[in-house]
């Protein structure tokens, strides 16, 4: 497993045009309902991620992951009432299998457990999506069971895995120091925030 320092800071419009190289990218949609995207669709999904850092009371909070300087992936806390958020994440597959989404979905963890005070934090995955579940297993996610026929997407309707942590079964010392719970202490000060991880080989 190669070693990887993982930043994750909210998403900018200026990062576009990276989130649109996996995002027009076959192999990176074909477990998801939308994509791939056109520039069009990719510039509208960065726009309305920036906006929604920026509503009162904001909900969905979307973040850049960088890697080596470069922004590698996209990863989302969204709030589904009070004391329950759902994650999600993306990386582009240049450098899928070096344990970047693992990483960024740990700081997801931490994010909503601190900063945001969850009870459970879930996530769902097309039962095809194999690095995905592993991903979330990984985290100490529980897998819960399938959902049947839950999402429509381009090959029809399809199953959907639901897995979630609790509070108590998240264990902040499993996290790396200066994660995203840690240091983004204003969901709304778009830009600031910047996390930096070094990743245990
Ligand atoms: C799913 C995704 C985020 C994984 O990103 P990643 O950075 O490669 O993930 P990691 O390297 O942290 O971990 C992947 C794990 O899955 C395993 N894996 C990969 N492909 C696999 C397969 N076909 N079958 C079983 N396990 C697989 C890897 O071996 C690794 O586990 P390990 O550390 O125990 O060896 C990436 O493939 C992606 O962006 N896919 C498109 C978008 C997507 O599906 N997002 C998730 C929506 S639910």
């Amino acid at each position: 497993m190669l070693s990887n320092a993982v930043q994750l800071r909210p998403l900018t419009v200026a990062d576009w045009a990276a989130v649109h190289d996996w995002a027009r990218r076959p192999e990176v949609c074909r477990y998801q309902t939308w994509g791939p995207n056109t520039p069009e669709q990719t510039r509208a999904f960065v726009q309305a991620a920036v906006d929604a850092w920026a509503q009162h009371p904001p909900v969905r909070f979307v973040f850049a992951v960088v890697s080596g300087e470069q922004v590698v992936g996209n990863a989302e806390l969204k709030l589904r009432g009070a004391h329950i958020g759902e994650i999600g994440y993306g990386v582009h597959p240049r450098v899928w299998g070096r344990g970047i989404a693992t990483e960024t979905a740990r700081h997801l963890l931490g994010y909503g457990f601190r900063q945001h005070h969850l009870h459970r934090i879930f996530a769902t995955c097309d039962p095809r999506n194999a690095a995905s579940g592993r991903v979330l297993r990984k985290i100490g996610m529980t897998y819960e069971g399938r959902m049947r026929e839950a999402v429509l997407i381009r090959d029809g309707w399809r199953d959907s895995d639901l897995y979630a942590i609790l509070r108590h079964e998240w264990h902040p010392a499993d996290q790396p120091a200066g994660s995203a719970g840690q240091c983004v202490q204003r969901p709304v000060d778009v830009g600031l925030g910047v996390v930096d991880v070094e990743r245990r080989a």
